[in-house]
């Protein structure tokens, strides 16, 4: 991030603090409850923004070598993403090209070639076709129109972006602009490390995930015994670009930033740095790594989501953990899930991978979602018309009417 946003954000987070405010969009506006339970809005979110809208799979160090594959099947089109030799990011429809088996059977590993389990024909990780058994029986296959079905796919900013069209053309840099792309590329995320992942499978609609990131209202309230002891809550800064957006939010930790010259401040751990992609990406960035959650409905359920979580650590936090470890395994520097709210802070603690996550698990999952299942039911009954943003909510104003420009619908309503 460029040093004059840094300032920028954390004076006005500061600023905030210092006047017991928050951030203030300046009117509330209201969503009718309908949003979350309609089954054919359901069809045309599902279809405009998985079917048919560029997705984020995943970062680079997904694919940490050559030869690296990962399978993904979350958004209606079962994905093969591989490393070819070339060094170069691919994707496939994980789909044989003689009957559609899948050709890659597990999550993630290494390959250089993939045979079907059906009949055993055999395509490289570049997608071509190297070999048809009984060839003499099956009569003539012509190996170079019988590849893989490659997706539109691009390596951008660390991020691994998927068009689940074959014919479809992808533009990673008009799909998120020219600020908001070179602002991602300043984290190097490029080369961040896997770690960890969670699949949190709950019974809320997909934009009620989504929900869950878009106020810090709730910090202190909901949150009081998990991230609460972190984070200040009912401090926000929100930019907008486009139909993305970064909020960003003060940990405890700002305050050490009073006796520091500003030239020398760093956006985290000063702060949590948050982006959202649209249509169902929710990053956030802090000090040791980033933590990418994919959030996505069920097609058949506008009642369930699926957000799966993956974990990733910058490699210097790599590099800490593991010196830690090789020198005593049992270090009681390095966190662990139990005491990983309340050590955080100390100097010298050092985040593990189990932890990475797990915010997701405590915070997350057993807390936001929790609320959001609730909220669910209200409006699965009918008789709560509508839910209201108020005027420090100001990221879901701007991530609901998003979505329903993009779908061509009215925007929120305002109501004061
Ligand atoms: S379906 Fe894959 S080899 Fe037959
Ligand atoms: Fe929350």
């Amino acid at each position: 991030m460029k040093q004059d946003t840094t300032i920028r954000i954390i004076k006005e987070l500061m600023s905030q603090l210092d006047e017991n405010r928050n951030i203030d969009a300046g009117a509330q506006y209201r969503l009718p409850t309908s949003d979350y339970v309609c089954p054919d809005l359901a069809k045309r979110e599902w279809n405009s923004f998985f079917r048919e809208h560029p997705q984020v799979i995943g970062l680079s160090g997904d694919l940490p070598e050559a030869g690296s594959f990962f399978t993904i099947d979350d958004f209606g089109v079962p994905v093969l993403a591989t490393r070819s030799k070339d060094g170069r990011f691919r994707a496939f429809l994980n789909a044989c090209r003689h009957r559609g088996a899948r050709v890659a059977q597990q999550s993630k590993g290494k390959a250089a070639r993939f045979t079907c389990p059906f009949h055993s024909w055999t395509f490289g990780n570049d997608g071509r076709l190297l070999a048809v058994p009984d060839a003499d029986h099956f009569g003539p296959v012509d190996k170079d129109c019988m590849g893989l079905v490659e997706l539109p796919a691009e390596e951008v900013a660390g991020l691994l972006f998927v068009h689940p069209q074959p014919k479809a053309s992808l533009d990673v840099e008009s799909l998120l602009g020219p600020e908001l792309l070179e602002e991602l590329q300043g984290w190097n995320f490029a080369d961040y490390i896997h770690v960890a992942d969670l699949d949190i499978d709950m019974k809320l609609n997909w934009k009620l995930a989504n929900d869950t990131f878009g106020e810090t209202y709730h910090f202190p309230k909901l949150h009081k015994n998990t991230l609460g002891h972190v984070f200040y809550g009912n401090n926000l800064h929100l930019e907008e670009f486009g139909r993305h957006h970064r909020f960003v939010t003060a940990s405890k930790g700002i305050d050490a930033l009073r006796e520091v010259p500003e030239d020398q401040w760093t956006i985290t751990p000063a702060t949590f740095v948050l982006y959202y992609l649209f249509p169902n990406i929710q990053a956030i960035c802090v000090s040791t790594g980033m933590n990418m959650a994919r959030i996505y409905p069920d097609p058949d359920n506008p009642g369930r989501s699926l957000t799966k979580v993956n974990g990733y650590f910058t490699p210097e936090a790599m590099a800490a953990y593991e010196a830690e470890r090789a020198a005593n395994p049992d270090s009681t520097n390095l966190l662990t899930t139990d005491n990983f709210y309340t050590r955080i802070a100390e100097p010298g603690a050092i985040r593990t991978p189990e932890t990475t996550v797990e915010a997701f698990s405590s915070t997350v999952s057993a807390e936001d979602y929790v609320m959001g299942e609730h909220q669910q039911i209200a409006a699965a009954s009918g008789l709560l018309e509508h839910s209201t943003f108020g005027r420090n909510e100001a990221p879901l104003h701007h991530f609901h009417s998003s979505y329903r420009e993009a779908l061509g619908r009215p925007p929120l309503e305002k109501i004061g």
